[in-house]
């Protein structure tokens, strides 16, 4: 089951009212709009998730209370001119994968997230995992991208959204193993990594190939383009005071919030929002997790939650 971030933080940060319109951009097991809707019972929720299993699961969970969209957030202002809201109150957007991705559906297959597991080498969001193989040749999965492209692009990613720094070797296994035959399982990767690194990095505290398929993923989801897009899309839906929390788990996700950000407050279209407790002071710095929320809840240590009021 899926644990929610800094879930208080979250729905306090927003600042929202009785009545307010809140955009979860990433519903993923619905925590957060689950608590929103717990303090703000009249609230309307439009949720958006790429995984279409996320959206059956809400929609069987939360019924009529909540406007489900299987989308990807990068659209969200289709979805909005679809559902008839023209600005919202508040928006979530809780970045990344969701527990429930890790393990595959009842009766379904996985979809290769997690390198613990042998499945087909997909990594997209955008399937339930119900199937074995990508249905669709247009939807880009792992498995095409570790299989056909060049080495030099292959450690380019490794290295920029795994922050590897085995990159090269590990890309250079890719080129070399695949000469063999196609890469198709996980199981696969992992020991085409295993072969690539050095023996002490493989006896290292974090699995040798957890860079590695992180990479992988946000190249396949197009993780920080949807991102950027989102955030733009994002801030002009907002109303006037309108709050916009953003929760990265990646250093590079988090300087792409950071510098959207401050380029707005630059442009004098927006604020950071005034502490709850100490009004004149604002909230600048990204909040991260307290210990006892990392203790239950190891996925939180990465977290960094960031939030901007429209002016
Ligand atoms: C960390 S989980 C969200 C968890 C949720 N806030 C909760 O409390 O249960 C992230 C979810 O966002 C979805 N997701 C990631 N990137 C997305 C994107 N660009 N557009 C739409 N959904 C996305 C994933 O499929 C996943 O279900």
């Amino acid at each position: 089951m899926h644990k929610s971030v800094l879930l208080q933080e979250v729905i306090g940060g927003l600042g929202l009212k009785d009545g307010a319109t809140v955009l979860d951009g990433t519903f993923g097991a619905g925590g957060h709009s689950a608590e929103v809707l717990k303090r703000f019972p009249d609230a309307r929720i439009i949720a958006l998730d790429a995984d279409n299993g996320a959206i059956a699961r809400g929609q069987e969970k939360f019924g009529g209370k909540i406007s489900f969209h299987n989308s990807n957030f990068r659209n969200l202002d289709q979805v909005l001119k679809q559902a008839g809201v023209e600005r919202v109150d508040g928006i979530i957007l809780d970045l990344g994968l969701s527990s429930d991705q890790l393990s595959p559906p009842a009766g379904g297959f996985g979809r290769g997230f997690s390198f613990m597991k042998d499945e087909p080498l997909l990594m997209t969001f955008g399937s339930n995992g119900n199937m074995k193989e990508n249905p669709s040749p247009e939807v880009l999965t792992a498995a095409d991208v570790v299989n056909d492209w060049e080495e030099v692009n292959l450690e380019k990613i490794i290295r920029g959204y795994g922050e590897e720094r085995f990159a090269r070797k590990i890309a250079r296994g890719i080129a070399e193993r695949r000469k063999l035959g196609r890469i198709k399982t996980t199981a696969d990767l992992v020991e085409v990594i295993e072969n690539s690194v050095p023996g002490s990095y493989k006896r290292g505290r974090m699995h040798c190939a957890t860079k590695t398929f992180q990479a992988l993923r946000i190249a396949v989801n197009d993780e920080l383009g949807a991102l950027s897009e989102g955030l733009k899309k994002g801030f002009e839906v907002l109303k006037s005071d309108g709050r916009m929390a953003v929760i990265s788990f990646h250093s590079l996700e988090d300087r792409i919030v950071k510098r959207f950000y401050r380029e707005k407050v630059k442009e004098g279209r927006a604020i950071f929002p005034p502490k709850a407790d100490q009004p004149r002071a604002e909230i600048r710095k990204p909040i991260t997790a307290s210990k006892e929320e990392i203790m239950i809840n190891p996925r939180a240590r990465s977290a960094k939650l960031r939030i901007i009021q429209k002016k």
